[in-house]
């Protein structure tokens, strides 16, 4: 019996996720398929319909991607911390008849940071640039890990300032600032860029004596080669570049030992995927 996955998203055309788990399910001798889905934009109860049909029709979970991480979030029976506090989920599990939704952006990327670029959290000062989606789903995993200090710096300050007010007791070591500020904060063991800018080939208008040369950059999108963010990290000569593949496969792996309870390695898939910053 082959149980069903599938990703959705639109456009879903340049989706990772189906080689992403197919490797996956290779490699862990898993019967499964996983396949990638165009959710429909309109009608406004669309990606509902698509998502209820795949889970009565026997499908085990989901991966939710852009524009859908929001509505997929409204859909879900039971949320987790994560999710919540991101107010956004990437995977779903169908249980029971109920749909359970997490959110597991945040912990790949610091599994990335922290086991395969083998960069600890706890002690360092980190900058994580951004107040959007992508910095709420990271803040949970961050504050868990203990880092000295963790700074949001986004254009909004207001937007950074209700994610401290949300994280509220936990965020014992968080702060809230605007780039203006960030010129007399000193320099940085980890710097995260969590904007959209790099979208659009925008860089976060960030002053370079934020980076340490001994330090990390760490660009959340990933194929975009050396993108302005990664660039100016690398002209004040730091040593830790990194775009965000192994985000993209460590998140999947969380999601497939949430769905399978088996880990996959993800070394090999990792390099695999990997596109020369240069
Ligand atoms: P999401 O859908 O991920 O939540 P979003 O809410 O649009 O997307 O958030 C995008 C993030 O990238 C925000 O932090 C945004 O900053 P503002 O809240 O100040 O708008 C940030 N961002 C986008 N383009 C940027 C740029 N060129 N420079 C700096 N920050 C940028």
């Amino acid at each position: 019996m082959t149980d069903r996955y599938a990703v959705i998203g639109n456009p879903i055309d340049h989706t990772k996720s189906p080689l992403i788990h197919g490797l996956f399910a290779e490699t862990t001798q898993q019967a499964m398929s996983y396949v990638a889905i165009e959710g429909p934009l309109v009608p406004e109860d669309g990606f509902e319909c698509v998502v209820r049909e795949f889970a009565d029709e026997g499908g085990k979970g989901m991966n939710v991607t852009a524009p859908f991480k929001l509505k997929a979030f409204a859909l879900a029976d039971v949320r987790s911390e994560r999710a919540t506090l991101a107010g956004a989920v990437n995977a779903l599990k169908f249980e029971r008849g109920r749909i359970v939704a997490e959110n597991f952006d945040g912990i790949g990327l610091l599994r990335d940071i922290e086991t395969n670029l083998g960069v600890p959290l706890a002690g360092r000062r980190v900058l994580m640039l951004g107040a959007g989606g992508a910095a709420r789903g990271a803040l949970l995993p961050f504050i868990g890990a203990r880092p000295a200090e963790l700074v949001i710096a986004n254009r909004d300050v207001s937007k950074g300032e209700a994610l401290v007010a949300q994280a509220g007791s936990r965020g014992g070591a968080l702060q809230a600032c605007g780039y203006g500020d960030l010129d007399r904060m000193g320099r940085f063991d980890i710097v995260v860029n969590a904007t959209s800018a790099s979208l659009t080939g925008d860089l976060p208008p960030v002053p370079p004596s934020v980076f340490s040369p001994d330090g990390t950059a760490y660009e959340l999108a990933y194929g975009k080669g050396l993108t302005p963010f990664l660039r100016l990290a690398r002209n004040v000569g730091v040593h830790g570049v990194a775009d965000g593949v192994g985000m993209l496969v460590e998140q999947a792996a969380e999601a497939f030992a949430w769905w399978r309870g088996v880990r996959p390695p993800t070394s090999a898939v990792i390099d695999r995927l990997a596109v020369p910053l240069d």
